[in-house]
């Protein structure tokens, strides 16, 4: 398929990317992952959004604007016929002799642009039946906020859970759970949904704030603040969310069920309020 890099839509086989690109080199650069619905991109104003805020965050200067990165992934989408699938974009600081500060404005370095698409199914049959996680240490720097290409943290912290055949790993900073390796983390204690606030020490994603929204409009409390390990042992029943995942039911935790070890009712309701969003 067709891939972006820069301003142009080019073939995949076509692209060459500088072994001293500072994100192969020091993870120096941010992304996002879009989903597509039926050919349509879901948030997209909110995940370029969010891209350029990343990218403030490390005085990284995307050198594109939000319309044109806009317009582009909107045609990639085309060209490649994605109906059910994603879109990765990234954006580095760009290939300079290897040195940790930043390349010298006079440099003729410039940021990378890439994206791509994908084909993905949405995870109909885990969305019904829920998925297994583990808790683990959140090894994660302080400023967690950031969609940094740095993910070593989250790759460890998966694939032990993917050892233990679970699908997620949901983090803890000293018994507070923050979030899970890829997604938001939320429990329902008596009709309440409960997160992590957004700080420093989580991604507040997409589909979390689109829940928040949901949650609002149906008059379920939202609440955000801190809840810890035991919480997630005792609560009525626990999720998670992201772009690719939507909103899962976690139905066990560390090998013990969650209540009676099936989907929520307050997720199955805000499964069907987000269904109904994005048709
Ligand atoms: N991950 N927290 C972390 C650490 C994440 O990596 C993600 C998303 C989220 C959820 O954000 P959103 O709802 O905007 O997708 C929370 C993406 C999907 C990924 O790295 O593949």
């Amino acid at each position: 398929g067709k891939i972006i890099l820069g301003d142009q839509i080019l073939e995949r086989s076509d692209v060459n990317i500088d072994l001293e690109d500072r994100g192969y080199q020091f993870g120096d650069g941010v992304y996002e992952v879009i989903r597509v619905y039926g050919g349509e991109l879901f948030t997209i104003k909110e995940h370029i959004e969010r891209l350029f805020q990343s990218a403030k965050k490390i005085k990284l200067d995307v050198s594109m604007s939000s319309e044109q990165i806009r317009g582009l992934t909107e045609e990639l989408v085309k060209e490649n016929g994605v109906d059910f699938g994603s879109v990765y974009m990234q954006v580095t600081r760009g290939a300079a002799p290897r040195a940790h500060m930043f390349p010298k404005p006079e440099s003729s370095t410039k940021a990378v642009f890439t994206a791509y698409t994908n084909e993905v199914p949405r995870p109909a049959s885990l969305l019904e039946k829920g998925v297994e996680a583990i808790t683990t240490e959140d090894i994660r720097w302080l400023r967690c906020d950031i969609k940094s290409l740095n993910l070593l943290p989250n790759v460890l912290a998966k694939q032990e859970a993917a050892d233990s055949d679970c699908f997620e790993a949901i983090l803890h900073r000293n018994g507070i759970v923050t979030e899970g390796s890829s997604s938001n983390a939320y429990i329902v204690k008596n009709g309440e949904v409960i997160t992590h606030p957004a700080n420093n020490l989580i991604l507040n994603g997409i589909t979390r704030q689109v829940l928040a929204e949901l949650c609002k409009e149906n008059g379920i409390p939202f609440i955000e603040k801190e809840f810890e390990l035991i919480d997630l042992q005792n609560a009525d029943e626990v999720f998670i969310t992201s772009t690719v995942s939507e909103v899962m039911p976690v139905i066990k935790v560390n090998g013990e069920t969650v209540a009676n070890g099936k989907p929520g009712n307050i997720t199955c309701k805000l499964q069907g309020l987000f269904e109904a969003r994005i048709n």
